[in-house]
C-alpha cells in the first residue's frame, strides 16, 4: 500500500529579490527546522513572491507558520523589547546606556506565529483549518479585523463563533491566534454606561477607560472563598421581601409567561438599591432595541443609572454576542465583587440565551438533544449562576446576587430550560398571567414561589411581622373557594375572608414605588392586628399609602427605629398598632363624611 506523500510549502515574500546566498541560508533554516520523519528534503517546495508592502526584509511562511523578518516586524519586535525595559528601569539607572546596550545586542529571533485559513463561513460561525494548537475559548483574529472565539475543536479544524458580521470574513482569508482568552475590559468608569457584549460603549458617550481585562469564563469561587448568605437584598416589593426574601449572594429566578411583569420586578429591585451601596448590572439578551432603550430611560429618570450598568445584546445582534453577554456581565460583576462591593445582576432573559446557544450549537454541527438543545445546555446556565456568591471576609466580603429571568410558554414550568434553571437557582418567584390579568400586580403566585436561603438574611423585624401571612393567604384561598356559593357565614369566617382580602390588596404594588423595610413592617403589623377590619378591600390600598404618609409625618421615630434596630419588640408593636388604629378611625370618619357630602349633593 503506497502511503500518500505529504508536501510542505514554503513561501518567501520579499521587496528586493534575495541573493543566492541568502536563499541558500533560508533553505538551510527550513530544512533544519522541518525535516523529520514526516518530511524529507525533497517534500519541501520553495516559492517566492514580491510584496512591496513589507517596506524591506522578508517574511517566510512555512505551512501554517510565519517568520516575520520584515522591517516592520523588526521594528515592532524592538519596540516590544524596549517596552519591557521601560517597566523594569528604576530612576537611578542610566537609561540611555541601557537603551544603547539593548539596541546593540538586539538580535531578531525568528518568531513563529501560526496562521489558519477559513474553510467555511456563515450564520455567525467560521471553520478554520491550520490553527492546530488553538484552545477552547481563545480569541481568533481575522484578516478583516473581526474577532471570534474558539468554540469547537475537531480533529483537523476548529469552529469559531464570530463577534461581528460574517459578511466581512471570506473563505480563504487568514486567521491568527491572539493567544488570549475571550474577555471584557472592566473598571469603575463603566458605571452609568450602556455597553455591548464586548464591553464597548453603545450610548454614544465616548470611550470608557478600563482598569483591567477579565475573562468572560472563569471558575466560580470555591467553598473556602465563600460565606453563608446573611445580608438581605431588599427588592422593596412587599410580596417578595415578606414571603420570599432574597439575600446578597443568592440566585433567585423570576419565571413567568410573557408580559407578566418579570422585567418590572427586576427594575423595581434596581430602583430600590438607591443609596444602599449596591451596584446593579442589567444584562439584556435577545430583546428589542426599543425595549432596552425604554429600560435605560426608566433607570435614568429614577437616577438609578449612577450605580448601574446596562449590557445589551439585542435580538438584532449575532447569536455569538447574545451567547457571551451574560458571561461578560458576570465578568464585570466579578470585578466589583473582588473589590468588596455588593453587586446585583439581572439576566433578562436566559430562555433567549439558551435559544441563541442552540442556534450556534446546531450550526457547529453538535448533535441536538431534548427540544433540539445541545447536551451541555444545563452546564451553560449552571456555570454562569455558580459564579454568584458571597465572598468571605478574607476575600473582601463582596457578593454577586443573581436574578435570572425565564419566560415560560403557557405557564409550562416543566419544559427543558425552565426545569434546568429552577434546579440551579436557590428559589423562584413564579408570576402568573391569570393573576396579572385580574389586577394582582406583581402577579406573584404565593403557592409556587419559594426562596431557599433568603430566610437567613431576612431582618428580625421583617421575619416577625411577616410571620403567618403565607399560611393566612393559603387558608384564605381555600376558604374562598369553599364559601363561594354560601350566603350566610358566621362572623369568624367572615373575618378570615376579610383579612385575606386585605392581605391580597396590600400585596398589590404599583411600579416604581418600592417600600422600605420599615414601611413594610408597619404595613404587616397593622394588617396582622386587624387594624383594617372596617375598611373595604377597594379602599385598602389608598388607606395603606395614606397611613404610611401619616407615620412618616407624625411619628417618624417609629420608622427610623425599625430601620436602625431591625428588630420588632412588644413595645414597638404596640406603638404601631396604637398609631395605626387611631389613623384608621380618622380615615373612616373622613370617608363617612365624604359619603354624606356626596349624598347631600346628589
Ligand atoms: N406592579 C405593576 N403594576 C402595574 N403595571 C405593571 C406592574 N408590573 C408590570 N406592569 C406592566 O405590565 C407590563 C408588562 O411588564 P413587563 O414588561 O415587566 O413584563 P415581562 O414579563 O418582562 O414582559 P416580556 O415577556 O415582554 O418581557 C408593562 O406594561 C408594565 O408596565
Ligand atoms: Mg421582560
Amino acid at each position: 500500500m503506497s502511503k500518500k506523500k505529504k508536501t510542505l510549502a514554503a513561501t518567501l515574500l520579499y521587496v528586493t529579490p534575495p541573493t543566492e546566498e541568502q536563499l541558500q541560508g533560508i533553505r538551510e533554516f527550513v530544512y533544519e527546522k522541518y525535516v523529520d520523519e514526516d518530511y524529507r528534503r525533497e517534500d519541501i517546495s520553495f516559492t517566492s513572491e514580491q510584496d512591496t508592502s513589507l517596506g524591506g526584509g522578508f517574511i517566510l511562511q512555512v505551512g501554517n507558520e510565519v517568520y516575520n523578518w520584515s522591517t516592520e516586524g523588526r521594528i515592532s519586535a524592538l519596540r516590544r523589547k524596549l517596552d519591557k525595559i521601560r517597566d523594569s528601569v528604576t530612576e537611578d539607572q542610566d537609561v540611555v546606556s541601557i537603551i544603547h546596550t539593548t539596541i546593540r545586542e538586539f538580535e531578531l529571533t525568528a518568531k513563529q506565529r501560526s496562521i489558519g485559513h477559513v474553510t467555511y463561513v456563515g450564520d455567525g460561525i467560521a471553520h478554520i483549518q491550520g490553527l492546530s494548537h488553538a484552545q477552547y475559548g481563545e480569541i481568533i483574529l481575522f484578516e478583516c479585523g473581526i474577532k471570534g472565539m474558539v468554540q469547537n475543536i475537531e480533529e483537523d479544524s476548529i469552529g469559531v463563533i464570530l463577534f461581528g458580521s460574517d459578511r466581512e470574513v471570506r473563505v480563504g482569508s487568514r486567521a491568527t491566534r491572539m493567544k488570549m482568552r475571550a474577555g471584557v475590559p472592566v473598571g469603575d468608569d463603566f458605571l452609568g454606561r450602556v455597553i455591548n457584549a464586548l464591553g464597548e460603549p453603545i450610548d454614544g458617550r465616548g470611550k470608557i477607560e478600563s482598569d483591567d481585562y477579565y475573562p468572560v469564563e472563569r471558575p466560580a469561587p470555591t467553598i473556602v472563598e465563600r460565606q453563608p448568605v446573611s445580608v438581605p437584598m431588599e427588592t422593596g416589593i412587599l410580596a417578595i421581601d415578606s414571603m420570599f426574601p432574597i439575600g446578597r449572594g443568592q440566585r433567585e429566578l423570576i419565571i413567568g409567561d410573557r408580559q407578566t411583569g418579570k422585567t418590572s420586578i427586576a427594575l423595581d429591585t434596581i430602583l430600590n438599591q438607591k443609596d444602599k451601596g449596591v451596584i446593579c448590572i442589567y444584562v439584556a439578551i435577545g430583546q428589542k432595541n426599543s425595549t432596552v432603550a425604554k429600560i435605560v430611560n426608566t433607570l435614568q429618570n429614577a437616577d438609578a443609572m449612577d450605580y448601574s450598568i446596562v449590557l445589551s445584546a439585542t435580538a438584532a445582534d449575532p447569536a455569538p454576542l447574545q451567547y457571551i453577554a451574560p458571561y461578560a456581565g458576570t465578568a464585570l460583576a466579578e470585578y466589583f465583587m473582588s473589590r468588596g462591593r455588593d453587586v446585583l445582576i439581572i439576566y433578562d432573559d436566559l430562555s433567549k440565551h439558551a435559544v441563541a446557544y442552540r442556534a450556534l450549537s446546531l450550526l457547529l454541527e453538535r448533535s441536538p438533544g431534548r427540544e433540539a438543545y445541545p447536551g451541555d445546555v444545563f452546564y451553560l446556565h449552571s456555570r454562569l449562576l455558580e459564579r454568584s456568591a458571597r465572598l468571605s471576609e478574607a476575600f473582601g466580603d463582596g457578593s454577586i446576587t443573581a436574578l435570572p429571568i425565564i419566560e415560560t410558554q403557557a405557564g409550562d414550568v416543566s419544559a427543558y430550560i425552565p426545569t434546568n434553571v429552577i434546579s440551579i437557582t436557590d428559589g423562584q418567584i413564579y408570576l402568573e398571567s391569570e393573576l396579572f390579568n385580574l389586577g394582582t400586580r406583581p402577579a406573584v403566585n404565593v403557592g409556587l414561589s419559594v426562596s431557599r436561603v433568603g430566610g437567613a438574611a431576612q431582618t428580625k423585624a421583617m421575619k416577625k411581622a411577616a410571620g403567618s401571612i403565607r399560611i393566612d393567604l393559603a387558608q384564605f384561598r381555600e376558604m374562598e373557594v369553599f364559601t363561594q356559593f354560601s350566603s350566610d357565614l358566621d362572623e369568624a369566617t367572615k373575618s378570615l375572608l376579610h383579612h385575606g382580602r386585605v392581605l391580597m390588596e396590600l400585596l398589590k404594588q404599583p411600579l416604581g414605588r418600592p417600600l422600605s423595610m420599615a414601611e413594610q413592617v408597619v404595613t404587616l403589623v397593622a394588617a396582622n392586628h386587624h387594624v383594617m377590619e372596617q375598611i373595604g378591600p377597594e379602599q385598602v390600598k389608598d388607606f395603606q399609602m395614606r397611613m404610611l404618609d401619616d407615620f412618616a409625618q407624625n411619628d417618624p421615630a417609629i420608622l427610623s427605629d425599625i430601620a436602625i434596630s431591625k428588630t420588632l419588640g412588644e413595645e414597638m408593636t404596640d406603638r404601631i398598632v396604637t398609631h395605626a388604629s387611631k389613623f384608621a378611625e380618622s380615615y373612616l370618619a373622613e370617608s363617612k363624611a365624604e359619603e354624606t357630602d356626596e349624598e347631600a349633593e346628589g
